[in-house]
């Protein structure tokens, strides 16, 4: 059995507000929760946007705050992320792209993917030829191998109005892609700051909350001016895989208040 942590978009700020949140407290509580209950799994998996603003100071602190963790670290790229700097001050795995932070990571329950969806200069995202011809690689190279890919961008509309004009460009040709692979067993997409679950072409998937903040649901309905957070309270995922099941658990972590300004 695999037992594996999953985070999402801490969009982590030295200075330490962002829309009334405070990154350094929020990781922080979350690493506690995370190296009293669970320092039994494998890794922890952080699918994108590490930091808000992708400056040499956030990196440096964020390293540096991540240094407490009893897990092994899993850290990936996200449209708030520099490519550069991130892989100048975090560490990354040898199998790891030389030109994206795109990796696989070999496991007693299969292949962990994680991928590169940033498209530079865009909240959108894209994986391109190199990325895709990479990625078809390793699928038509696993064999049996069953295969869980963690990205940024969700590759379809999820119904919200934050994903639905900046998600993957081209969406369709990556599920055309993993569609057509049974080893592909699920999706983990982060970058929408909401918990959805579901299937697309018939393979599940899962978004996740963020650890900072969080996006409202699509009713009352919302766009990008009108945009607040909602007063809910962050969680990571906790995901067991045994013999290609794959069991999900939501756990909140700290309360909605923590790390929030004060009124
Ligand atoms: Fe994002």
């Amino acid at each position: 059995m695999l037992k594996a942590i999953w985070m999402s978009d801490p969009h982590f700020s030295h200075e330490g507000d962002v829309l009334g949140h405070d990154p350094r407290v929020r990781l922080d509580s979350a690493l506690d929760h995370i190296n009293s209950n669970h320092s039994d799994a494998s890794f922890c998996v952080i699918s994108g946007d590490m930091v808000n603003h992708g400056t040499q100071v956030n990196y440096e602190a964020l390293s540096q705050l991540l240094e407490k963790l009893d897990v092994p670290l899993l850290p990936m790229a996200g449209n708030h992320d520099d490519r550069k700097l991130f892989r100048k001050i975090l560490s990354l795995p040898d199998s790891c792209m030389d030109e994206f932070i795109q990796f696989s990571v070999s496991t007693s329950s299969g292949l962990i993917v994680c991928l590169d969806t940033q498209k530079s200069g865009s909240d959108a995202g894209e994986l391109c030829g190199k990325r895709l011809d990479w990625l078809q690689n390793l699928l038509e190279n696993t064999a049996e191998v069953p295969v869980y890919i963690f990205m940024h961008h969700p590759p379809m509309a999820v119904g919200l109005p934050m994903q639905d004009t900046d998600g993957l460009i081209d969406g369709d040709v990556f599920l055309d892609l993993v569609s057509n692979y049974e080893c592909v067993k699920y999706l983990f997409i982060g970058h929408v700051h909401r918990p959805i679950s579901g299937t697309v072409r018939g393979v599940p998937f899962s978004t996740m909350r963020s650890i900072l903040y969080q996006a409202p649901a699509p009713r009352p309905e919302w766009n990008w001016d009108t945009f607040k957070p909602s007063e809910e309270a962050p969680n990571i995922g906790i995901i067991t895989i045994s013999d290609s099941d794959v069991n999900l658990q939501y756990e909140q972590f700290c309360l909605f208040e923590e790390g929030t300004r004060p009124k």
